[in-house]
């Protein structure tokens, strides 16, 4: 059981960060292999449209999303996990998911996607403010993506009023719930 994170907040440590690390402990404690990719620690130019992706399938800009597609394929569980920037996701984690269109166009465009095969995904999202909407534009961003790679958004955990770093710790029962969806994830 392979659980491929991603990390999109630029605050390593914030509050993003530290429910993530949760949720893979808990995917951990299920006997899983977890890997974080810290989006912004990387070189994701985003998408061009250059669109040789609906060709091929194949994305030409050569940066670190080369390696990111593999994982993507191969992970049994994906979790997105993001602040609110402007009531959606950060650009790191945009980038990511725009030149996931060449993933989009293997499925849908080249019919080439494996079928869809159980693969689980899940969204674990803060936010400083209370407003009832704050998440909605995220989640379906997210659950478009995962479409896209062939996985299903089964879960995901929502933040309300976390707004300074560490803020989160004051929340020790999101800090559970995140470790107990890790764990749900990543079991059998
Ligand atoms: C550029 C920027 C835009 C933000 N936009 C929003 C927003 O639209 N809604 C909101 O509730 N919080 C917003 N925030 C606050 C963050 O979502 C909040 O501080 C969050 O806890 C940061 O999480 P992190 O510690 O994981 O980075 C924004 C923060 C920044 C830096």
């Amino acid at each position: 059981m392979r659980v491929l994170s991603i990390m999109g907040s630029p605050r390593i440590g914030g509050n993003t960060d530290l429910l993530l690390d949760e949720a893979l402990r808990g995917a951990q404690s299920e006997g899983a292999e977890v890997e974080k990719i810290i989006v912004d620690k990387l070189k994701i130019s985003p998408c061009k449209e250059y669109n040789a992706c609906l060709r091929d399938g194949n994305c030409v800009i050569r940066d670190d999303m080369d390696d990111i597609y593999p994982k993507l394929l191969d992970a049994d569980v994906v979790i997105v996990a993001s602040p609110m920037f402007f009531y959606g996701l950060t650009s790191q984690v945009k980038a990511l998911i725009d030149r996931c269109q060449a993933l989009w166009a293997r499925r849908y465009v080249l019919k080439q996607g494996p079928p869809d095969s159980g693969r689980k995904g899940a969204f674990i999202a803060v936010g400083a403010t209370r407003g009832k909407q704050l998440f909605d534009g995220s989640i379906l961003t997210v659950k478009y993506f995962f479409q896209a790679i062939g996985v299903e958004y089964v879960d995901e955990l929502l933040v309300w009023g976390v707004d300074r770093k560490g803020d989160i710790k004051k929340h020790s029962t999101t800090l559970v719930d995140a470790f107990e969806m890790g764990r749900r994830l990543a079991h059998r």
